[in-house]
């Protein structure tokens, strides 16, 4: 025990150390950018499907006795809401991207990774055969380079290319039309995380790269972000789908997620296409516009505000929640060192009002720094 109380001690001194802490304020932290966590078509969807007699858990993994009608429903409209040939609904997109990486990149194979991307896709990568490199963040030139070089002598060696379409700490987004065509030129595999855009930007919700041809590209979708349930959707063609039934660890020996939660899932991709959806994605682009004027970012629903110091987040995000905040401060090793930041969350369930006078709270903490 004295060896992790000492590391616990390590952490607070540098200021790093992590507690659990129940939502408090106005919430500018969570990822629930449509608002739907809470929606009332879900609340009845949910109370519907448990007055019908759903189960509550599924009781095995969706090989066994785990798979349910509800999770062959959602995969089956999500590949059509998504343009894809097959879909795999996972109880995380934690899971979702593990599974991925860990099961279709072979030992012969090589995935070139975004430096900036998230620990889920970066955790597969690590424990799956292939080999990886990282890939400066959003350099083209840098894909084309390890692109070309990959393809001389090439033999069955298949390249895997994995970003995210909106960066879940910056806000900004991958150049996915030059990222799809390096892929084709190369002969590559591209991977792209929706996390941050699914339900949010693209056609209805659908994703930044939705309408790119999809024969050479997988796309990951989450469900507890935008859709505000959870779990995570692999899209791809049918075969590679196929074999991460018969392949992937993390799906095969885990329990599957619970039919209520594959049916909630399914019901806020409904939502989110609809007239719903599309009400809420326009509220939530107009303040995303607010939003980049009062501070700046890439004008997307993710703003970070990048303090540097550890300690100087975490004293300005507890100063804001004193003043009725829910603003988390977002550290290394979520962040590079020396990035430490405030990560400020748009959701359509906040107003115009709420972003200025927060902005009046934050001012006085920025000008103090630069001072
Ligand atoms: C880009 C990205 N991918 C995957 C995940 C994991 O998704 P989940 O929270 O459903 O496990 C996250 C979660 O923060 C994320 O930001």
């Amino acid at each position: 025990m004295k060896k992790f109380q000492e590391k616990l001690g390590q952490l607070e001194e540098r200021g790093r150390l992590r507690s659990l802490n129940l939502p408090a304020g106005i919430d500018l932290t969570s990822n629930d950018y449509l608002g739907l966590r809470g929606h009332p078509a879900l609340r009845r969807a949910a109370m519907d499907a448990i007055g019908a007699g759903i189960d509550l858990g599924a009781g095995g993994s969706r090989l066994l006795r785990g798979h349910q009608s509800a999770h062959e429903n959602l995969e089956i409209f999500a590949a059509g809401f998504f343009n894809a040939e097959k879909t795999l609904y996972f109880s995380s997109g934690y899971q979702a991207n593990f599974a991925l990486f860990t099961t279709l990149p072979s030992r012969h194979d090589v995935i070139l990774y975004d430096s900036l991307i998230h620990a889920s896709a970066r955790d597969g990568i690590n424990a799956s055969h292939a080999k990886s490199l990282r890939i400066p963040h959003n350099d083209l030139d840098a894909y084309e380079t390890a692109l070309k070089r990959l393809n001389e002598g090439k033999n069955d060696r298949r390249v895997w290319l994995a970003v995210e379409s909106v960066y879940s700490m910056d806000g900004d987004m991958a150049p996915l039309r030059e990222l799809g065509a390096l892929c084709r030129r190369y002969d590559a595999m591209l991977v792209v995380d929706e996390a941050h855009a699914t339900g949010v930007l693209g056609y209805e919700g659908r994703g930044l790269s939705f309408g790119m041809p999809h024969h050479n590209r997988i796309t990951l979708h989450t469900c507890g972000k935008a859709l505000g349930v959870a779990g995570g959707l692999v899209c791809a063609p049918g075969v590679l789908i196929d074999y991460m039934i018969n392949a992937a660890r993390p799906f095969i020996f885990s329990t599957a997620p619970p039919p209520l939660q594959a049916l909630l899932t399914h019901e806020a991709l409904k939502l989110a296409q609809g007239r719903e959806g599309q009400s809420r994605r326009e509220k939530l682009a107009a303040l995303c516009k607010t939003a980049q004027k009062l501070f700046g970012g890439h004008g997307t629903h993710i703003v970070p505000i990048i303090l540097g110091e550890d300690r100087r987040a975490v004293a300005v995000a507890e100063h804001l929640q004193g003043k009725g905040y829910d603003i988390r401060a977002i550290r290394p090793p979520s962040v590079a060192e020396g990035t430490a930041r405030l990560r400020l969350s748009l959701s359509a369930a906040l107003d115009e009002d709420d972003l200025h006078r927060f902005a009046a709270h934050l001012k006085p903490q920025m000008e103090r720094r630069a001072a």
